[in-house]
């Protein structure tokens, strides 16, 4: 099967293959910029880009973490990102993943607007408000995820009635993904969660406000995976993991280490200060944990605002900010390493290139 290219609002993607948004600084300019460059749509995180080439662009920091919100996320680090991957890819077009649960979600949308997103994506809480903070940018194109049907008709009808407006693209994101999930610790292994189930009543919904893609994401491996949810009635996919092992990801060598040593029965489900399971590699920082010897949890960069400013990393054991930024930066003791269940299945790097050359002409190629 020949991959057919998918529009998003005015842009067109030649392969329909997302790179999902991956904080703290798994995809910034380097990952995504090279995946837009190779035809799919490159897509940075915009989560605590503070941590941006050793913090370079912050104003405060206290004991090495960027001090509250405006710091832990930099818009200056985030046009830079931007600029950078522009360089890379020019103009084709480039997404950017924006955490409904972020502590300034509306700002950081109209910051990405302004640093030159195409595509804007938005999961971990419904975003029945994005279309207030594009004001201005009517070519940027929206794309909420969501883990149901019910979810994508709460957003088409608030959309509708408030801002007269659509999503651009669906992105539904099934149990098996990384990082965290829309779903309870048990519907995560319920089969009637699993993705291939959510399709058809996604595909029936969207039916009932008009005509835009869906995109599958969550476990999505190879060629035959991809080939499967475009026969479902999918236009295209989004994957995670499996852009961890490239030489582009944005991340330490030795995040990519980790997941490369990791075994299937090492990537668990965890307890998140988020309010939702989070899926990754049980490491050393799980006995930290249990034996009360994690790292102190002092809320220095108020991340998420579900967190509560640190009472809920307090009940799990971890602050969500410090861990995964920790991980990024190739803490292998002490940081959070995020990853979907295929995480085992990456065994070195190899480039962007010979990656998308892989998904779309089969493995052996
Ligand atoms: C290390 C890591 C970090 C992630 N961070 C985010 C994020 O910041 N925002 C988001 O919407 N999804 C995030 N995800 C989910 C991915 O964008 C993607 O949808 C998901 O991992 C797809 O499943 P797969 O990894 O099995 O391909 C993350 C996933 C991983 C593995």
């Amino acid at each position: 099967m020949s991959y057919k290219s998918i529009k998003i609002g005015k842009h067109k993607i030649k392969i329909p293959i997302v790179q999902g948004g991956m904080g703290v600084g798994i995809s910034w300019d380097k990952l995504a910029g090279n995946v837009s460059k190779e035809g799919g749509l490159g897509v940075i995180s915009t989560v605590g880009t503070g941590y941006y080439k050793d913090k370079k662009y912050i104003h405060k920091e206290i004991n090495g973490r960027p001090y509250e919100a405006e710091n832990f996320y930099s818009k200056n680090a985030l046009k830079q990102i931007f600029k950078n991957a522009r360089k890379i890819c020019h103009d084709a077009p480039l997404g950017a993943n924006v955490l409904y649960a972020i502590n300034n979600y509306g700002n950081v949308i109209r910051d990405t607007c302004e640093a030159g997103a195409d595509i804007i994506i938005t999961g971990a809480g419904l975003p029945t408000n994005m279309p207030e903070f594009t004001e201005g940018y009517p070519d940027v194109a929206l794309v909420p995820i969501v883990s149901s049907a019910k979810a994508l008709k709460i957003i088409c009808k608030r959309w509708t009635k408030r801002y007269n407006r659509l999503p651009d693209a669906v992105i539904v994101e099934g149990p098996l993904s990384g990082g965290h999930q829309g779903f309870t610790y048990e519907q995560c292994f319920d089969e009637s969660y699993k993705l291939e189930n959510l399709i058809t009543p996604i595909l029936e919904e969207i039916k009932n406000w008009g005509d835009f893609p869906l995109i599958a994401a969550g476990g999505i491996w190879d060629k035959g995976d991809i080939e499967r949810f475009l026969s479902l009635g999918c236009s295209g996919v989004q994957m995670g993991t499996r852009f961890i092992g490239t030489y582009e990801c944005d991340a330490d060598k030795k995040f990519k280490e980790v997941l490369f040593g990791a075994k299937e029965k090492d990537i668990k489900l965890f307890k998140s200060p988020v309010g939702y399971p989070a899926r990754g590699v049980k490491t050393n920082l799980f006995n930290l944990i249990e034996k009360k010897e994690a790292p102190k949890i002092k809320c220095i960069s108020n991340c998420v605002s579900p967190c509560h400013r640190g009472v809920e990393a307090k009940e799990v054991g971890y602050c969500i900010a410090d861990r995964l930024s920790d991980a990024f930066r190739g803490n292998v003791e002490e940081g959070l390493f995020f990853t979907g269940t295929n995480g085992y299945r990456l065994d070195r790097e190899i480039s962007v290139k010979e990656l998308m050359d892989k998904l779309v002409n089969g493995e052996d190629s």
